[in-house]
């Protein structure tokens, strides 16, 4: 089978199929930084879960299908007792299918490489929303350090065996290069699953080449939007000693080729809509609906974690903006916020959290009636399956992102709405808004916006909700998580160049070179 054979609708079975017949006797390794599975320490001793992040959401049922290792940080207070000699545990831990290994760091280095770097560094620098990134000399020599350390882990997996190394995000753009210089065999993909900014903003950015040239070690390097894509280019054009070749989106530096591609990241629609529909979820609405109480007519949620990225603040003062519009909804909307605490180390964080709760606090104030109450602040992580239970009780969902890569909550809301009802309210400035034109567009900047899409959700009649989430949910089958790893796979291919044969990947890309 090849690549150019595939359907266009890819299930869990057509990437199996494609893994079996192009990728045998191939090992797959991912690198992320957050670890799908995380051992801590709780009440009943150690419990085992899954941490709130679209990227490790998105990659576990594709690990499942093809097996392998999972390079990642070792972040729980009980990870230590859970691997093996080897620092290796079996995942998912109910029917393992795929190894977790574990990278240890110590406090200093997750603080300057994790903290420092990767998220007040190239996160606010990525996103542009306003928040000016900081960069530290020993963040920066701590970024390289962890690097080393995962590129160590990396190369021990694949034991001088020919491998694919599939490497998420912003934590390692210097690993590709690493990889490369100390096997060239390996077939190096990564992804970025945040924005890539233009060249302007990223000329800022103290250590560039060396970031740069790091990102050029991969063979495939994917975003989720061609205007990312074009982004990267246009600041390698003009930060590296290299050739662009913006037609077919590829830069040749050193004799090494690397591919930049778009590949929009999504769900498991099917298993997700499966879930969504289950027995189990009708339990978590029952139970949702009791502990929200009956006193509103109306339900709108947002589902976040608490980044600044993600707009809460503005969105909550559209509720408010909403309620003194129209006042025919005051005692009649709840709407519920869940904020997940994430990287609460950070300052900007902490103060996000304190300002969270503080509108939450003056806007109640302000419209307290009775027992009533607009907003509901739940800042705590919830399971996937009472999200879907929360997903199905609402009238409106809103993503609010100043700027967001993708938003899979945007693509989560419709896979749960398997009545086909529910309004998704949808920043314009997501990766997400591409796709999903049939959500109700909105600018997360204008407060009056927001409030206006809110009332137009509000009243939207049943038929009008039923066709724009039929067809919210068409794309989102279409455009699942395997097509998104599908189309990497057949960029993978593409860069050796022939089927079921890894290992020579240095030597594929010197013959295109000479066709190029
Ligand atoms: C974004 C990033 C991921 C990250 C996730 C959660 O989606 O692209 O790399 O894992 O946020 O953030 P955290 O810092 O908790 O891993």
């Amino acid at each position: 089978m090849t690549w150019e054979r595939h359907p266009t609708t890819w299930t869990r079975n057509a990437l199996h199929e494609l893994i079996r017949s192009e990728f045998r006797d191939v090992r797959v390794i991912a690198v992320s930084n957050r670890e799908p599975y995380i051992h801590r320490r709780g009440p009943n001793g150690v419990e085992c879960a899954q941490p709130a992040s679209g990227l490790t959401t998105a990659l576990d049922p594709i690990m499942r299908a093809t097996g392998g290792v999972w390079v990642a940080h070792g972040s729980g207070d009980a990870d230590r007792s859970a691997v093996d000699r080897r620092d290796h545990v079996a995942v998912p831990p109910e029917e393992p299918s795929y190894t977790l290994r574990r990278v240890w760091l110590d406090q200093t280095t997750e603080r300057r490489y994790y903290y420092g770097l990767a998220n007040e560094g190239l996160w606010p620098l990525c996103h542009v929303a306003f928040h000016r990134p900081v960069f530290r000399q020993e963040d920066w020599e701590s970024y390289r350090r962890a690097n080393r350390l995962f590129a160590d882990a990396v190369l021990e997996e694949a034991d001088g065996e020919p491998a694919v190394v599939f490497i998420q995000d912003y934590h390692f753009a210097l690993l590709p290069r690493l990889l490369k210089e100390r096997n060239p065999n390996l077939t190096v993909a990564q992804f970025w699953h945040i924005p890539w900014p233009n060249r302007e903003t990223f000329r800022v950015f103290p250590w560039k080449e060396e970031l740069l040239d790091g990102l050029l070690g991969n063979d495939v390097l994917g975003f989720h939007l061609r205007y990312h894509c074009n982004n990267f280019l246009d600041t390698i054009d003009r930060g590296v000693e290299s050739l662009v070749d913006m037609e077919r989106s590829e830069v040749w530096r050193g004799g090494g080729l690397t591919r930049v591609r778009a590949f929009p990241i999504s769900i498991d629609f099917e298993q997700h809509t499966l879930e969504a529909d289950s027995p189990a979820v009708a339990i978590h609405m029952e139970r949702w609906r009791k502990e929200l109480g009956n006193g509103h007519q109306f339900l709108g949620i947002g589902v976040d974690r608490a980044d600044y990225t993600k707009g809460i603040p503005d969105r909550l003062w559209a509720v408010d903006r909403l309620l003194e519009s129209y006042p025919e909804y005051r005692g009649k909307l709840l709407f519920l916020q869940v904020a997940v605490p994430s990287r609460t180390q950070i300052g900007e964080y902490q103060r996000l959290n304190q300002e969270v709760e503080d509108i939450c606090g003056e806007i109640n104030r302000k419209w307290a009636r009775g027992s009533w109450r607009p907003i509901r602040l739940c800042s705590r992580h919830l399971p996937q399956i009472e999200l879907m239970a929360l997903h199905r009780l609402s009238h409106f969902c809103m993503v609010t992102s100043l700027h967001d890569g993708m938003n899979l909550v945007a693509k989560e809301y419709a896979a749960s709405r398997v009545d086909e009802d529910g309004v998704l309210v949808l920043s314009s400035f997501t990766g997400a808004a591409r796709e999903l034109s049939a959500a109700l567009p909105i600018n997360p900047f204008s407060v009056e916006d927001m409030a206006e899409a809110l009332r137009t959700a509000l009243v939207m009649p049943r038929d009008e909700r039923a066709r724009r989430m039929r067809a919210l949910r068409a794309i989102v089958r279409q455009n699942n998580i395997y097509t998104w790893a599908g189309r990497v796979m057949g960029a993978l291919l593409e860069a050796n160049n022939a089927p079921g044969v890894f290992g020579h990947s240095q030597a594929m890309v010197f013959s295109s070179g000479v066709q190029a």
